[in-house]
């Protein structure tokens, strides 16, 4: 299939050998789209994929206008997102009014502050959570890390959201329905022009999904409002259910609903795949594992993981940086052109969807020294400043922005510190754990890894 590329004023077409990657789009349209990003170096290119024709916009300076500079011309609608609406509903992760609303919420609540005051109790969910690993250490069975850390995530994601409101039953419940939604919806995302008057695979399992979703959040919105909490560390249902809207009025619980699923949506699974892409990385760089081993030990020791352990965790922090470069959850977010406008040159017309990808952005040599290797150091405090801060953005930018950063720079560096303090994670297999075409850049393969105890691993490098 022939690509168009506009470039400059000009608007030529190239062919060539940007041609040559479009089965590969239809293989694994991740690496896809980042090649012909990064054969295009940076300019805006409009895909031809039958009717559908996106552009494709990965220059640092295109990502700030469309997600910033001139983000109202740039709305989150159309059929990318349509299939998601579903789940998600009307509230932060939609667009108009309603997210504008949410926003205020959202923004208002999830500050540094607000953050802290949750530490202590995240950190003890954590180390409970991580501490039943404990058997398999023990046992030398192998542990699916995808699994584990949608685990470890999800009990202190909900922690953090419902409180001590929901049972440990329930918050099982809620991860698997969202697990199953997820992969039900990877035919309507592949296939998003398809209408929803023809049922596809997964739309059965996604609706009951959703239902089952709605069965454990309802009757906690309902509770909340009844017995609503007060002081520091509220969880956040408490809080949103105090909140006003724009008018000073009470919320429906339809749009607190929409808000703690879509926040959840937007927390759980990001943080998981982040962390599950962690264990490769390290076994493929033992020299960065042995700095990260050697931190951990220093700060922690044997443990337990406190708040205060994470602002010491600075080589943690940068190897994360470094795997939300190479494996940013959120791959690529679609936008919907209101207006026609010229971007890079290029004629964007109004009604057409502009992807952004950071995992094409990430890899640009325009932007990066080396980009396809694992390099921490490039996340030291000297080499960021360096940088174009749309060079690197694994939490979006602008008005969308991820509200969520404050709380996944304290919590995973807290769960990596406490898994790390226990045990020396021995990845099983040997990839290569390519991504996987879902919404959430997902390795394709099952990563599995046998959990060493610490003094065992210790005295077998001695
Ligand atoms: C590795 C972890 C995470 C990654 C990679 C990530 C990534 C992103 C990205 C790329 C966006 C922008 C989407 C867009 O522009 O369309 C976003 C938005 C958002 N994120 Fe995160 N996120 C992460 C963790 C979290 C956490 C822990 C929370 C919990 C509060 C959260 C809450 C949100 C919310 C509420 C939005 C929507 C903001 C809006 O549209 O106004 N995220 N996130």
């Amino acid at each position: 299939m022939p690509v168009d590329i506009g470039a400059g004023q000009a608007r030529r077409t190239r062919r060539g050998p940007l041609s040559r990657v479009m089965p590969k789009i239809a293989r694994d349209p991740v690496n896809g789209l980042a090649e012909i990003g990064m054969r295009a170096g940076g300019e805006v290119v409009r895909l031809k994929l039958g009717l559908f024709r996106p552009y494709l916009v990965t220059h640092p300076d295109h990502v700030q206008h469309v997600l910033r500079g001139n983000w109202t011309n740039y709305t989150r609608q159309g059929m990318f997102w349509r299939p998601l609406n579903r789940l998600l509903g009307a509230g932060i992760l939609g667009d108009g009014p309603s997210w504008e609303s949410s926003r205020k919420i959202l923004q208002a609540l999830f500050t540094a502050k607000y953050i802290a005051s949750l530490a202590g109790v995240v950190a003890k969910t954590v180390d409970e959570r991580v501490a039943e690993l404990e058997e398999h250490a023990r046992s030398g069975s192998p542990v699916d890390a995808a699994h584990e850390m949608a685990a470890i995530v999800n009990q202190s994601t909900v922690r953090v959201l419902f409180g001590d409101r929901i049972s440990r039953r329930d918050s099982e419940r809620l991860m698997s329905a969202y697990h199953t939604a997820d992969a039900a919806v990877t035919f309507r995302l592949l296939m998003p022009f398809m209408p929803y008057s023809l049922r596809m695979p997964g739309d059965r399992a996604f609706m009951d999904a959703v239902g089952a979703v709605d069965d454990v959040v309802f009757p906690v919105i309902r509770q909340a409002k009844e017995r609503p909490g007060t002081g520091e560390g509220l969880d956040v249902v408490s809080a949103l259910c105090r909140a006003r809207g724009p008018g000073g009025e009470e919320r429906d619980d339809r749009q607190i609903r929409d808000d703690l699923v879509s926040v959840y949506a937007a927390a759980s699974e990001t943080t998981a795949t982040t962390l599950t892409w962690l264990w490769p990385d390290l076994d493929a760089h033992p020299e960065v594992a042995a700095r990260l081993y050697a931190e951990i030990d220093r700060v922690v020791g044997t443990g337990p993981v406190l708040p205060s352990h994470v602002p010491e965790l600075r080589y943690t922090k940068m190897v994360l940086q470094e795997v939300m470069r190479l494996h940013p959850a959120g791959w690529l977010f679609p936008r919907m052109a209101v207006r026609d406008e010229i971007v890079g040159g290029v004629r964007v017309r109004a009604g057409s969807m502009v992807l952004i990808s950071p995992y094409a952005t990430h890899r640009l040599e325009e932007f990066w020294d080396r980009p396809l290797e694992f390099d921490p150091e490039r996340f030291s405090p000297d080499d960021q400043r360096r940088r174009h801060r749309y060079a690197y953005f694994p939490f979006g930018g602008g008005a969308h922005q991820c509200l969520g950063q404050h709380l996944f720079y304290m919590d995973a560096p807290l769960m990596v510190a406490s898994i790390v303090s226990r045990f020396r994670p021995a990845l099983l297999g040997r990839g290569p754990f390519t991504p996987a075409p879902t919404a959430l850049l997902r390795p394709r393969g099952k990563v599995e890894l046998r959990l060493l105890p610490v003094e065992y691993a210790a005295r077998g490098s001695r």
